[in-house]
């Protein structure tokens, strides 16, 4: 059964309910490639990208500050593009360089909760602004031949829990589906995601709902799908440092069986991995740079890691970023 009929890409499919959602700074081509190899039917996106620096560098020509963090892999059927802004028409340009790009749908971002986007009138801001926030994904839709997908938290304070309502107002626009992260803007990240909410969300729309929030343990997502009835999962946070739990998620929901972990040999190869691709892609100074964080994210419990963390935060090449890896191992076995 596929809940998107009429696409020519899969998008969303009877296999495709678990999504790493975006994640600025971590859900880049080296994190995207692994989660990938992990997961052939996991869904993804890139980290959010400005509507307005994507057409200003389109428009003069600068689209290699861009082409990294649109890259795509040839023949991936499931990585979207998630943009942000607030102007209709720039929105719906960059939806419409971002599909010449290779994107496989297109994400609106309205959950971003930090100060300076929501100033702008950006991310979660446009949960206040319900009209500006139609026009918006009417523009996009417009512009593209697309899935368009929608990402929201549940409002923008505990009085103003407007997600159900905007999802309704999405989907008669043409919205395909929608990630809801169970909190409001004003909690940023504190607190708890309230799934019973996301539920509320659920039972408003026909249009798959992905539940978003708090989702670190194999248990956590059965009781989402349970609490929230939603068609996918997404699962941010619980995902660094571990590109398998999305597999892990989808063969529990789907069979109830625990895929075993991988080995630490295999983790830590992983980690390697990681380093690896974030050379390749983005040079050796921002390559190690960036590979530092997710090292720690790759051995984050095991024994020795607080040791570990401040040789880590001092690797300055490929080299020392695999002796630390293999000294982690041989300290682990
Ligand atoms: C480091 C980081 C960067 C994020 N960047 C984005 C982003 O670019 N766009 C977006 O819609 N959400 C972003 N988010 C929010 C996540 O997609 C997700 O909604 C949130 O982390 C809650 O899910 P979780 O509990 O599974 O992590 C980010 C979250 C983190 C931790």
């Amino acid at each position: 059964m596929s809940l998107l009929k009429n696409r020519d890409k899969k998008f969303l499919t009877e296999n495709t309910f678990v999504y790493i959602p975006p994640m600025a700074g971590v859900t880049d081509i080296a994190y995207r490639t692994l989660c990938r190899e992990m997961d052939e039917n996991v869904v993804l996106a890139t980290e959010m990208l400005s509507s307005k620096s994507l057409t200003f560098a389109h428009s003069n020509r600068k689209e290699h500050q861009h082409a990294q963090r649109l890259t795509i892999p040839d023949g991936d059927e499931l990585t979207g593009v998630q943009i942000f802004g607030h102007e209709p028409d720039v929105m719906a340009e960059a939806a419409k360089i971002a599909t010449d790009l290779g994107a496989v749908f297109i994400d609106i971002n309205m959950g971003c909760p930090v100060a300076k986007i929501v100033n702008g009138m950006d991310g979660a801001a446009l949960m206040k602004e319900p009209e500006l926030a139609c026009q918006i994904v009417e523009k996009v839709k417009a512009a593209t031949h697309l899935p368009v997908t929608v990402k929201t938290r549940l409002g923008w304070c505990e009085g103003s829990l407007n997600a159900p309502f905007l999802a309704r107002e999405f989907e008669k626009l043409g919205v395909a589906a929608m990630t809801i992260h169970g909190r409001t803007r004003a909690q940023k990240y504190t607190g708890s995601a309230k799934w019973s909410l996301i539920k509320e969300v659920v039972d408003a729309v026909k249009i798959p709902i992905f539940a978003n929030g708090d989702v670190k343990t194999l248990e956590d997502a059965k009781k989402v799908f349970e609490e929230t009835g939603a068609y996918g999962i997404a699962i941010a946070r619980a995902t660094m440092g571990k590109p398998w739990f999305s597999k892990q998620v989808s063969h529990y929901i789907e069979t109830g069986l625990v895929l075993e972990e991988p080995s630490l040999e295999d983790k830590l190869k992983l980690a390697q991995k990681h380093c690896e691709l974030l050379v390749k892609f983005k040079g050796n100074h921002i390559g190690i740079q960036e590979s530092r964080r997710h090292i720690n994210n790759y051995i984050s419990g095991m024994s020795g890691a607080a040791k570990f963390r401040s040789r880590i935060n001092q690797i300055e090449s490929l080299d020392d970023a695999k002796r630390e890896i293999d000294l982690i191992f041989i300290n682990n076995q």
